[in-house]
């Protein structure tokens, strides 16, 4: 709920810190400023004029949420509650602390409830641009309180305010994570890396993922995070029905430029299962 990460919270516009008022229907600024909480629970933190872009529609989490439940990425999220867990042992921050954790487009919170379930006491942040996913991540577990707010605009947290902030396959701005970061704190990022979906790519007519893409991550993040680790790759087979391939693919951009008529033909053109790669990289970073 926010009332469990309102003091990490802040006024988008001005970074002051917000309170609950009305029995948390409306989160209040020092310097004034009201935005109202949604009747599903979720607050919209946004500067001036609001939102531009709007992230993953409806249909993209719905797909998300098929895909995940069937737990075909089951080793990309312990991957990331490990490195999670990692990230607070490296700044002794004991049991009782309440860590905090950011998730940064975290979609339906699939990975943000896995790691609070596995750190005792632990408090999500989840944030997301999309509404669809801020309803989901309300849903998603006690302990999260759900943002909608653009990664690009900047982060509505206080400075210096997060334990660790996690990124899985979802825009990455250094220099906000770095400004929220506490002094120890680090960022566990989880990016896909050549080869993953390998071999649904010539049969779907879907792109790759570009090469050098964790080099780019670390060169984009200079002067602002570098890395505690080095990146570990994480690969693995999943078998995979026509029905989740169908999901895999409406959870992504990747398919935009086909139609859906046409995409479904194509699936429906594989075989009844498939082996399929997923292949990424966790990279944990720290401020530089
Ligand atoms: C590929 S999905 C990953 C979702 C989740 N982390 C997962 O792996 O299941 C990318 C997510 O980032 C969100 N997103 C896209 N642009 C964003 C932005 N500028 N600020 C915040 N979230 C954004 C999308 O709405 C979407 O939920």
């Amino acid at each position: 709920m926010l009332s469990d990460i309102i003091d990490v919270l802040a006024d988008p516009a001005d970074g002051t810190a917000l309170s609950g008022v009305d029995d948390f229907t409306r989160l209040v600024s020092e310097s004034g400023h009201s935005f109202d909480v949604a009747r599903q629970g979720f607050v919209t933190l946004a500067p001036g004029a609001g939102l531009r872009h709007r992230g993953d529609s409806m249909e993209m989490v719905r797909a998300r949420e098929t895909f995940l439940s069937r737990g075909h990425f089951a080793p990309f999220v312990e991957a990331v509650t490990s490195g999670v867990h990692d990230a607070l042992d490296d700044a002794a921050v004991p049991d009782t602390a309440r860590p905090v954790i950011a998730d940064i487009g975290a979609g339906t919170g699939y990975y943000l409830s896995h790691t609070l379930d596995d750190v005792e006491g632990s408090r999500g942040v989840g944030l997301d641009i999309s509404v669809h996913a801020a309803r989901q991540l309300t849903r998603c577990h006690k302990r999260v309180g759900s943002v909608v707010a653009d990664v690009w605009a900047g982060l509505p947290m206080r400075d210096r305010s997060i334990d660790v902030v996690t990124v899985v396959f979802a825009p990455r701005n250094a220099a906000e994570f770095a400004r929220v970061l506490k002094e120890d704190g680090q960022v566990v990022f989880l990016t896909a890396d050549r080869g993953h979906l390998a071999e649904l790519r010539e049969p779907l007519g879907i792109l790759d993922v570009e090469d050098g893409k964790i080099e780019r991550l670390v060169e984009q993040a200079r002067g602002h995070l570098t890395p505690v680790t080095e990146p570990e790759l994480i690969e693995f087979p999943m078998v995979l029905d026509r029905e989740s391939i169908a999901a895999q693919i409406g959870m992504s951009p990747s398919a935009r430029h086909i139609g859906p008529g046409e995409l479904d033909r194509r699936i429906q053109a594989l075989p009844e299962t498939m082996t399929v790669t997923a292949r990424a990289h966790l990279l944990r970073m720290g401020r530089a």
